[in-house]
């Protein structure tokens, strides 16, 4: 049995985990910043790294007093590396490493978008390899070919801006608040049942959609994802028209899911015999892993998704992406700290 004491400071959630073989959760308290950068309409990132200074020691004292860890006890520590804000990574690290000076075993640095597709093992599905990772997430959209831990190859990346955060700004501009994910699709959901429309019928509503398709023409070969020409034109929408925000959130999530559908229909085209992962804070999106489950059954792929809970940022997610190179006995390629998403690893010495 290998324990691991995990730490997730990449963003706006601060997060402690202890995890049993990369799968069983024993703890997991996790601290949402949203109330504190709900007045910006979005994350202001000296703010998330105070957070995360302030309520990592409240977090990990929760655990201890749940589970009072010995010396012997521990297998190893993790903590998210990359991509994310600095600062708040820094507190994370920071934390992480002085944890696992005291118990003496070693620190695993975790690569964020690995985590979330990670994340399945904590459902009991064991990361398929090879396999297609899609990632949709406030700072990132895109496919991956995942051959082994920490060997990944981009697929398709976007153009412009990430599916979460168009989603974000989208709910800005309608005035349905922070975080945009799902306050846009409550309102997608309220105005389906005012259309007497039933899930899974959405299309039938496709001739009233206001907005362009996304990318029309890309071709089957190519993976892009794109979302800055939609918030323009719902930007615009909103001001010369006067439908309701209900409306507008409806016909621009279907936009969206479509768009994610048709790149992941590509990818799969691609590498028919692959299973696919679909992970991050987007996926907690109904409507679209009803499109993604549609698909993948239509194409007779293998579809795995974490739980709902685990889809959005958390630390339990890093000790199961942190296990896959425990148990393998293979050095983390991501043990510095970094503001990219980049897999090639790190430029610095004495990696792992
Ligand atoms: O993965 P995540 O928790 O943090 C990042 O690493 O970015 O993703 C956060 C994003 C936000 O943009 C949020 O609006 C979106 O996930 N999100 C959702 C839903 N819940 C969260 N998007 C669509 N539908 C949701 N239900």
């Amino acid at each position: 049995m290998a324990l691991a004491l995990a730490f997730e400071s990449s963003c706006d959630e601060t997060g402690v985990a202890l995890v049993e073989d990369g799968r069983r959760v024993l703890a997991a308290p996790l601290y949402s910043q949203l109330s504190e950068h709900r007045p910006y309409g979005g994350i202001v990132p000296e703010y998330a790294s105070r957070a995360h200074l302030e309520k990592f020691t409240l977090l990990l004292a929760e655990v201890l007093r749940q589970y009072p860890l010995k010396h012997g006890d521990l297998s190893y520590v993790a903590a998210t590396t990359r991509p994310g804000l600095v600062g708040a990574l820094l507190v994370g690290y920071q934390t992480a490493l002085a944890c696992a000076r005291h118990f003496g075993v070693p620190l695993i640095g975790v690569h964020h978008l690995e985590a979330h597709l990670a994340a399945v093992s904590l459902s009991g599905t064991s990361l398929p390899y090879p396999h297609l990772g899609l990632i949709l997430s406030g700072g990132n959209s895109a496919i991956y070919l995942l051959r082994a831990p920490g060997e990944v190859q981009v697929l398709g990346d976007t153009l412009d801006d990430a599916a979460g955060e168009a989603l974000d700004k989208a709910a800005q501009i309608l005035g349905l608040g922070y975080p945009g994910g799902p306050a846009i699709e409550n309102a997608a959901k309220r105005y389906a049942e005012t259309r007497g429309i039933k899930t899974g019928d959405e299309s039938v509503l496709e001739s009233e959609n206001p907005f362009p398709h996304i990318l029309k023409s890309l071709p089957r070969n190519e993976i892009r994802f794109s979302f800055s020409g939609i918030k323009t034109a719902l930007l615009r929408a909103a001001e010369v028209t006067d439908r309701n925000k209900e409306f507008f959130a409806f016909h621009y999530q279907e936009r969206i899911v479509a768009h994610i559908v048709r790149n992941l229909e590509h990818a799969v085209a691609q590498h028919p015999n692959l299973p696919v992962v679909a992970a991050g804070g987007v996926l907690a999106n109904t409507r679209l892993r009803s499109e993604l489950e549609k698909l993948c059954r239509g194409k007779q792929t293998p579809l795995h998704v974490p739980e709902l809970r685990y889809c959005t940022d958390n630390a339990a997610m890093v000790a199961a992406a942190a296990h896959l190179y425990y148990t393998r006995g293979i050095a983390s390629k991501f043990s510095v700290i970094s503001s990219s998403s980049s897999f090639l690893a790190d430029a610095a010495a004495g990696q792992g």
